[in-house]
């Protein structure tokens, strides 16, 4: 559920009507809903019940300072993967206390930075980070929070680059390999060995994947306790699908209470790091048909927002919807291809739409919260858009568009 309706033929988001937005703000431009985000945030929290659990959003999905800043005051934790992701958490109001440092590269300059803000957790990814961590650890005199995410080859049966949870992705340690890893870790001076880790993909649909990979996670950390190692959280990552089209992924609350119930009763801390299940819904963007052009018998609308500003559709062959702003009866539905104004076949947002448009009018891509503005691109030297976020009847611009000369700067001419 989201608050992006029409009220008549006019779209809105929560209580503004995107025209006036796009009026105040222009195009394109990506609108953010703060109920929506809320509610989906709440929706993971209540479902763990009384089991103890810290909902870590993952900040690549959507790392707006004030995104973030709402998780915040909700108490949330963040799934962070960089340095900058870190300090954006902090700048946001984001409690380091809270934060999971996931990620299969972290250099040590991104270690000791987050060692020195007192992370929560650092989620290695290989033996060799194990020992950089426990080295940087020891740098710095502190003891390192460690958590090893393992893959328990489970195939999420979602697109091929965004499924990790197989042998041959480059994530995680295989789940075989690891009760050897943990044992050399209790030997480590520096690190302080706290949980276990899994993600084995992104956009499932179903949740029998994640009991699986759960299920083998739990068979480790019973063998592990044997061997006296007690782990006290289970983070299951992130990966819980929405709805672009005809999808129908477990709603949050299913799929959070059915983790929450194969872990009730152990005494463990439950982590999620939601990212796509929190914001994809919870934004739009908004984009202006500039031309409508007909090659032979086929139809294009020529729109002023671009791969560089939503690059899913171009990379995965995702779909999401496209639907007008102002709904018109005067006007006959067309197939057209919605495509952009960069100079590649690949720029596209969406294909085969039905629409009833003119030159002029407002197209809203629905889904565009999540994996939109943070996978944006000055590509064809296109200032990146504005990001608005509306709460009832205000709006406030959370980010302003770019400029031009923003464009080079940092940017150097020989001498
Ligand atoms: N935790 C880890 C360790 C991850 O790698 C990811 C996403 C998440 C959590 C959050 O997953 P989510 O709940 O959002 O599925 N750009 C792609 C998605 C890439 C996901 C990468 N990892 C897309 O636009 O579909």
């Amino acid at each position: 559920m989201d608050y992006f309706n029409y009220q008549g033929d006019s779209l809105y988001a929560e209580a503004c009507a995107v025209t006036e937005l796009a009026k105040q703000y222009q195009t394109p431009l990506y609108v953010y809903s703060r109920a929506t985000i809320e509610r989906h945030w709440h929706a993971f929290d209540q479902a763990a019940g009384e089991l103890p659990h810290l909902v870590c959003y993952a900040v690549k999905a959507n790392s707006n300072l004030a995104v973030l800043n709402v998780m915040a005051r909700l108490g949330s934790g963040f799934d962070i993967v960089s340095k900058g992701e870190l300090a954006r958490v902090i700048a946001a109001g984001g409690d380091p206390a809270k934060v999971v440092f996931s990620g299969v590269g972290k250099t040590s300059d991104e270690i000791a930075y987050a060692l020195s803000h007192g992370i929560y957790c650092f989620n290695i990814e290989s033996a060799a980070e194990l020992e950089r961590i426990n080295h940087v650890a020891g740098k710095a005199g502190k003891k390192a929070p460690v958590s090893f995410r393992v893959n328990p080859d489970v195939d999420a049966g979602t697109h091929p680059y965004i499924s990790t949870g197989l042998k041959e992705n480059k994530f995680g340690i295989s789940i075989e390999e690891a009760p050897a890893l943990y044992q050399h870790a209790a030997t480590l001076a520096n690190v302080d060995i706290k949980g276990v880790d899994c993600h084995i993909g992104s956009q499932l649909t179903e949740v029998q994947p994640f009991l699986d990979a759960l299920d083998r996670v739990l068979v480790l950390v019973d063998t592990l306790a044997e061997q006296g190692i007690k782990l006290s959280h289970i983070d299951v990552g992130g990966g819980l699908g929405v709805c672009y089209n005809d999808e129908q992924p477990p709603h949050p609350n299913e799929y959070a209470k059915a983790i929450a119930e194969k872990i009730a009763g152990r005494n463990i801390t439950l982590i999620y790091e939601p990212g796509r299940a929190i914001m994809a819904n919870a934004g739009i963007l908004v984009t202006e048909v500039e031309f409508l052009k007909t090659n032979q018998d086929k139809h294009f609308a020529i729109v002023d927002a671009a791969m560089n500003d939503l690059l899913r559709p171009s990379l995965y062959q995702a779909w999401q919807n496209i639907i007008p702003v102002e709904q018109r009866q005067d006007e006959p539905n067309i197939n057209y291809d919605i495509v952009g104004p960069i100079c590649e076949t690949g720029d596209f947002l969406g294909k085969d739409r039905e629409l009833a448009i003119k030159a002029g009018d407002l197209l809203a891509v629905r889904s565009a919260g999540a994996y939109g503005f943070t996978m944006s691109s000055n590509y064809n030297s296109r200032p990146r858009v504005a990001e608005v976020m509306v709460d009832g009847d205000t709006s406030t611009l959370v980010r302003e568009r770019e400029t031009i000369e923003q464009l080079w700067q940092g940017e150097h001419l020989l001498p």
